[in-house]
């Protein structure tokens, strides 16, 4: 397939588009580079073999896309681009919004304009707030998100689905990712944070690395095993994976909704432990105050996924413990 991968030089489109390309795919890549670098699309060309097509443009450039569109004519669209960082949507939600959102509303204007009508999301847990219960099945109810990164997630997942409602060509696929972490077996793309990392993970490798002195765990007075955090850790990998198995199930799906984890939750000292165990290299960690806007847990049922695409995560914890370490070694 021709299929046009926008944010693909980020973190989990890079690792999205080493599969296309593995698997014959035509790959047509739009990034601004504002969260990634160019020379990542070296590195998937050395994995693969194969040089994906590169443009460095924004989608909010309607002139831009229109060009690329008539240029390479794309079957379907995976749509990674998008500003990601939480607690910055809170100071900037204008910027998270037009982004996000007018930058999503140029893409699909194109795409109609191009007869291209397949379009894969990347939504995330984040949409379902704070859950009333665990496993979160996708028919859990969406809303009460905490913060304007969230809350674009939300609006872009129902524009999408009031799109098909008007216009029943289109193919739309919501993925709600959970945790994603780990990176590339080959060491040569994973993720990498600008500054201080918020995520956990980043943190982590990090601290192991010795650029920061130790992570700080937020909270242990949660109803959990252990009172920290638990969160559905999953290996980039196996959700690069899952938007390989959605491009099998896009004909007519109308709008179809999948979540993208392993189904199991794991505590933050279940992953420093893990960490610990893996590569052997100790992390010092001390208690700190819970984190504002955190929720105890959060862990998918993914089974949707992998009764009707036939797609589970594969990777345990101590492979993205150790993928993530070795990225972060040679970088
Ligand atoms: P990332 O920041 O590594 O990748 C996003 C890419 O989009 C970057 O390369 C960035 O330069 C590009 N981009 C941003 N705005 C753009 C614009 N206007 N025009 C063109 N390119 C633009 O993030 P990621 O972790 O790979 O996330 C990919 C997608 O998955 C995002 O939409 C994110 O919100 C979503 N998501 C991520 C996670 C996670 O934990 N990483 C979880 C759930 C959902
Ligand atoms: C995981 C656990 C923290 C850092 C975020 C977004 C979500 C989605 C994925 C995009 C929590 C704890 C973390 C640290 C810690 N992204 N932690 N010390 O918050 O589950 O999800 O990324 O859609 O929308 O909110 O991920 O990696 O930040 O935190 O103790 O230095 O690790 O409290 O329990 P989170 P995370």
């Amino acid at each position: 397939m021709r299929i046009l991968v926008t944010g693909g030089t980020g973190y989990i489109g890079s690792h999205t588009c080493v599969q296309l390309l593995e698997r014959g795919d035509e790959v047509i890549i739009v990034d601004n580079l504002s969260n990634s670098k160019a020379t990542v699309v070296d590195s998937i060309e050395k994995i693969t073999g194969k040089r994906p097509v590169f443009y460095e443009a924004d989608i909010l450039d309607k002139n831009a896309l229109d060009s690329i569109f008539a240029a390479h004519k794309p079957e379907a669209v995976i749509h990674f681009a998008g500003l990601k960082a939480v607690g910055e949507s809170v100071s900037k939600p204008l910027e998270y919004y037009h982004n996000n959102i007018t930058g999503t509303l140029m893409l699909l204007d194109v795409m109609r304009a191009h007869n291209c009508f397949k379009i894969v999301f990347s939504s995330s847990a984040t949409v379902y707030g704070t859950p009333a219960s665990v496993p979160i099945r996708e028919d859990f109810p969406t809303g009460g998100t905490t913060n304007p990164y969230g809350t674009t997630k939300l609006y872009l997942e129902r524009i999408l689905s009031d799109l098909y409602v008007s216009d029943k060509r289109w193919s739309v696929v919501l993925l709600r990712y959970f945790n994603p972490i780990g990176a590339h077996e080959s060491g040569l793309i994973g993720d990498n944070p600008n500054g201080i990392p918020n995520n956990l993970m980043p943190y982590v490798t990090r601290v192991a690395k010795g650029v920061l002195p130790e992570l700080a765990v937020y909270g242990n007075d949660y109803p959990t095993h252990d009172g920290t955090g638990v969160r559905d850790f999953i290996h980039v990998e196996d959700l690069a994976a899952g938007h390989i198995a959605v491009l099998g199930h896009m004909e007519d799906v109308g709008v179809q909704v999948y979540n993208l984890g392993t189904g199991v939750g794991y505590s933050v000292l279940d992953l420093v432990n893990a960490f610990e165990k893996a590569t052997g290299i100790k992390v010092p960690y001390r208690i700190a105050e819970r984190r504002a806007g955190d929720i105890a847990e959060c862990w998918s049922d993914p089974s949707k996924a992998q009764n009707e695409l036939g797609w589970k995560a594969t990777h345990t914890l101590e492979d993205m413990c150790r993928s993530a370490w070795n990225f972060e070694k040679a970088n």
